[in-house]
């Protein structure tokens, strides 16, 4: 299986920071953060690897991850994203030629876990499969919401709502069959005017075709001060207790 990161955006929940850099090049403890989803894919036998970026740091990316072989990544390849604010399945579109009617594991540049995945990138056949979290602020994030019968069926995926019905986060790690290019090209921009991945998870769910499974361990995107900060206690802790 290929792995694609996620990394543009413009950050700008993370202003003035991400004036000095991108936001997945910024420190979480002791390395940049896109080492963090890089490391989960190599951790899970995933090698070779997308990076798509935009915004006016791209060019950092190289100076720091080189060909990625320090990091165990045997390919190492890179995509632009025209506009940063386009969205997290904008980018993703970018990644079909690389994929090349493969199964591709997914992450978002922000988000560090000390999950392993290897198992289910391993089990994984097609459709599409979503990793799940716990969290204390569903508003922040694409929330799972379950068949009132069936807890373990997933029926609909609300992103960022207002008054969530659940406090399941769909986290940034995603792991889809080919057929995520065509549901990308379905969708039409939300009301913040980008392509939503939660609108391709959905297109899963109408399909029938969405499996889910839940993170173990920590888990956290980077994206806002509080989470930022909150990924790097964690980080601190774990690494200086080794
Ligand atoms: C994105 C997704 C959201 C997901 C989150 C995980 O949100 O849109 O569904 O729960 O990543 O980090 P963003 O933080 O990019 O707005």
């Amino acid at each position: 299986m290929k792995g694609i990161i996620l990394a543009g955006g413009l950050g700008t929940r993370l202003y003035p920071l991400t004036h000095v850099s991108n936001k997945h090049l910024l420190p979480v403890y002791n390395k940049p953060m896109i080492f963090y989803p890089i490391e989960t894919l190599v951790k899970a036998g995933v090698t070779e690897i997308l990076i798509v970026t935009s915004g006016p740091h791209v060019g950092q990316f190289l100076g720091v991850l080189k060909n990625g072989k320090e990091l165990g990544v045997t390919h190492l390849e890179y995509a632009y994203q025209e506009k940063p604010d386009g969205g997290i399945a904008d980018a993703l579109l970018l990644a079909e030629d690389f994929a090349s009617n493969e199964n591709i594991a997914v992450i978002l540049g922000d988000n560090t876990t000390d999950a392993n995945i290897s198992h289910q990138i391993k089990e994984f056949t097609d459709g599409a499969m979503v990793f799940l979290k716990k969290v204390n602020d569903p508003s922040r994030f694409g929330i799972a919401i379950f068949d009132k019968n069936h807890h373990q069926k997933v029926i609909r995926i609300d992103e960022k709502p207002k008054y969530p019905e659940s406090d399941m986060a769909v986290t940034g790690l995603y792991i889809y069959d080919k057929n995520v290019f065509n549901y990308i090209r379905n969708i039409t921009p939300s009301l913040r005017g980008e392509l939503e991945i939660t609108d391709v998870n959905n297109e899963y769910i109408r399909n029938n075709k969405l499996n889910h499974s839940t993170l173990d361990g920590f888990w956290s995107d980077a994206g806002t001060f509080q989470s930022l900060f909150q990924a790097n206690s964690f980080w601190a802790k774990k690494i200086d207790s080794k």
